[in-house]
């Protein structure tokens, strides 16, 4: 059984890998902020002996070290999973510094933690955000590659400062790049922004761009069974992922409507118009997954499914 730090640990994904990660038996040690995460999201577990949380922000190395000293004390680590960073893209793109912090510093200090102790293997959850605007089904290789959001540039970043790490301590990298992802626990994304604002009984809903935006969604389950199939499956050293639904995606009316069904509305749908949200948001983009596959995973609910999924879930969640 491994030792392994989850960073973001409090969040919608983090908390579900710590989860899966007591639940196969591994010790582990969550670290987070709070900025998005919550506590409630470590309810399960905090029952574990096998659990310990420290509160921290990753993004000043001196807290975190503190914070981890006596952990590391009784051992070094396997495996640092690390899944903290900003999850509002807008908000990012109107104040960069938010990404350099959160979502570039964290990973420049994770790594420098790393190589303080002697850590050697990396999981980092990146994101299809680094591909920007491309035509076609793009392969893990594509490039030369220009993200449209802060969040997306700082996560290339990311990727890159640990493919230099594997040149000097790591041993092990893989690197996910995630779809859209949903399900429990969402705090943030397009299903649960439209619950929020239902919540606020309007005349009508207010969505985003013309619903034609279209993009992959996997369920959370899903992208966690993905994620310790590559990290046990994938041959490479440095090892990069495209992870995601087979099919094209689901659009923006089709999420909206979804939403409407979950939670027992019927008013209409008010679309603010032009080809995307906001600025930093990917319109549309179809990404191959065809290395995943033929590694031999592949999920089994469409982009459609798991979002209908999510959307019954995080409604029950949000109290609809
Ligand atoms: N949800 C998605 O659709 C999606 C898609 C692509 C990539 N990802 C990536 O997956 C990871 C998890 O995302 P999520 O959806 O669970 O988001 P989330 O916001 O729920 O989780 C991120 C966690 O990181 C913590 N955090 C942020 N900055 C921190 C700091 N400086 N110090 C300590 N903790 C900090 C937050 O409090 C939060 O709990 C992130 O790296 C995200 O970029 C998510």
């Amino acid at each position: 059984m491994a030792r392994v730090i989850v960073t973001g640990a409090a969040g919608f994904i983090g908390s579900q890998l710590v989860d899966r990660l007591i639940q196969q038996g591994h010790t582990v040690v969550g670290i987070d902020n709070f900025v998005r995460g919550r506590e409630e999201n470590l309810a399960s577990a905090s029952t574990s002996e096998r659990f310990s949380f420290v509160r921290a922000d990753l993004a000043d190395i001196e807290a975190v070290t503190a914070g981890l000293a006596p952990v590391l004390a009784a051992g070094t680590f396997d495996w640092v999973w690390h899944f903290a960073a900003n999850s509002d893209i807008p908000s990012g793109v109107a104040d960069p510094s938010i990404d350099l912090r959160d979502t570039f510093l964290t990973t420049f200090n994770v790594l420098k933690l790393m190589r303080g102790h002697a850590i050697k293997a990396i999981a980092f959850a990146s994101t299809s955000a680094i591909y920007g605007v491309k035509p076609g089904r793009i392969r893990e290789d594509a490039g030369p590659l220009f993200p449209i959001s802060n969040y997306g540039a700082m996560k290339l970043a990311s990727e890159a400062i640990i493919g230099a790490a594997m040149e000097s301590f790591l041993d092990r990298a893989v690197i996910f790049r995630f779809p859209n992802v949903v399900g429990s626990r969402g705090t943030h994304g397009i299903i649960f922004d439209l619950l929020q604002k239902l919540k606020l009984r309007p005349p009508s809903l207010e969505v985003l761009g013309d619903g034609t935006q279209c993009k992959p969604y996997l369920h959370v389950s899903e992208l966690l069974d993905a994620l310790f199939f590559i990290q046990k499956t994938a041959p490479e050293r440095l090892a990069c992922y495209n992870i995601g639904p087979l099919d094209d995606g689901a659009t923006v009316g089709f999420i909206a409507a979804a939403v409407l069904r979950a939670a027992g509305s019927t008013i209409p749908l008010r679309y603010t118009g032009g080809d995307r949200g906001w600025v930093g948001d990917v319109p549309r983009f179809q990404y191959s997954t065809d290395k995943l596959g033929e590694l031999g995973w592949e999920p089994r609910l469409s982009s459609q499914a798991a979002v209908e999924k999510a959307c019954d879930e995080v409604a029950r969640e949000n109290g609809f």
